[in-house]
């Protein structure tokens, strides 16, 4: 059985989805801090299979430890955990207590259970941390090498995705506040009446942030294609997903404009603490080795989260 840790959010849900579709026994664990039991109950509904959901906190060691004693956990998917880089800054020790403490007590759980395989989400961020989060992401994969490094049966994994976008349906679309997309799309329904742009003073030809935007549908099979590679390599691995390319804020925006027939509003701010100018990922890592390829285009990811919007009329 695979706990999945963050079921109920954005990538988790589509992560749940997919292991549902494929057959495998899941229990999901969510405080529902920024995740929603209607995604979870969404999920099970579309798929036809049940999942068991428990809520609660990766940190609170006696609920750890009731479920996986009660159930036969033999992997964990750790994707619960705080992701705002802006929130990162202004709240550092939320972070690292979330972030950092949450998984380095969950992987005690698993060393007590004797519980070996584990993918992490972790982000590309994490390479050449500049925030507060990207540290607590690079504190975990570390924290995750040096435990795999002392007992060689352990199979890790760090998969350090880039920018999720897009969705399977509207239902499961992320509605975080930093990400860029859900803010266009608020702008869109009506919820903002402008686009907020951070810096467009950035050294990238039209001045503003560029980042390797990749279909979620891409992330969610590099993801199943890492936990088969666990099954057959011991030891941590750390491998970037992204989509390899990296593209402007004001690009998306064009985009977004194409397909909504309609000119977003928009202003520029001043750079956020944390940010910066491109990030995009070397893939070749992951295509090598786990044998996979994003599919899915940028344009793609955007239709599916534009749908509804186009569906009202808008
Ligand atoms: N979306 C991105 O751009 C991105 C990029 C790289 C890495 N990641 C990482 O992937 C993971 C999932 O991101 P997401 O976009 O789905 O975010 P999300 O906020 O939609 O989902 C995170 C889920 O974790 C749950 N959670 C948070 N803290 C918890 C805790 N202490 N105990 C139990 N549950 C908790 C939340 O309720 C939520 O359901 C995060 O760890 C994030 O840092 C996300």
């Amino acid at each position: 059985m695979i706990l999945l840790t963050g079921g109920a959010g954005y990538i988790g849900s589509h992560m749940l989805l997919a292991l549902l579709q494929r057959g495998d026994d899941v229990v999901v664990l969510d405080n529902l801090s920024t995740g929603s039991k209607q995604v979870f109950d969404h999920v099970c509904r579309i798929s036809g299979s049940n999942a068991e959901f428990v809520q609660g906190d990766i940190r609170d060691t006696d609920l750890l430890n009731i479920v996986f004693s009660r159930l036969p956990i033999d992997t964990v998917i750790h994707m619960a955990g705080l992701k705002s880089v802006s929130q990162s800054v202004v709240e550092p020790l939320r972070y690292y207590d979330n972030n950092v403490v949450g998984s380095i007590n969950l992987l005690n759980v698993m060393r007590n259970f004797g519980v070996k395989k584990l993918l992490f989400a972790s982000s590309i961020s994490a390479s050449k941390p500049c925030s507060p989060y990207a540290q607590s992401k690079s504190i975990v994969d570390e924290a995750m090498k040096d435990m795999a490094a002392s007992d060689d049966t352990y199979s890790f994994i760090s998969l350090r995705y880039s920018n999720p976008i897009g969705c399977y349906d509207v239902t499961l679309a992320d509605t975080s506040q930093d990400n860029l997309l859900p803010a266009i799309m608020r702008v869109i329904n009506g919820e903002q009446s402008y686009l907020t742009i951070f810096g467009n003073d950035y050294d990238t030809p039209d001045g503003t942030a560029m980042r390797d935007y990749v279909h979620i549908l891409d992330v969610v099979d590099a993801s199943l294609l890492a936990l088969d590679y666990l099954d057959n390599h011991h030891g941590h691995h750390c491998l970037p997903v992204g989509s390899g390319k990296s593209t402007s804020v004001m690009r998306i925006l064009e985009l977004f404009a194409q397909q909504t027939n309609q000119c977003l509003p928009y202003v520029i701010k001043a750079r956020r603490t944390g940010d910066t100018a491109d990030s995009h990922c070397d893939i070749s890592q992951a295509c090598q080795q786990l044998g996979w390829q994003p599919k899915h285009s940028i344009y793609d990811a955007i239709a599916s989260t534009t749908n509804f919007s186009i569906t009202k009329g808008l």
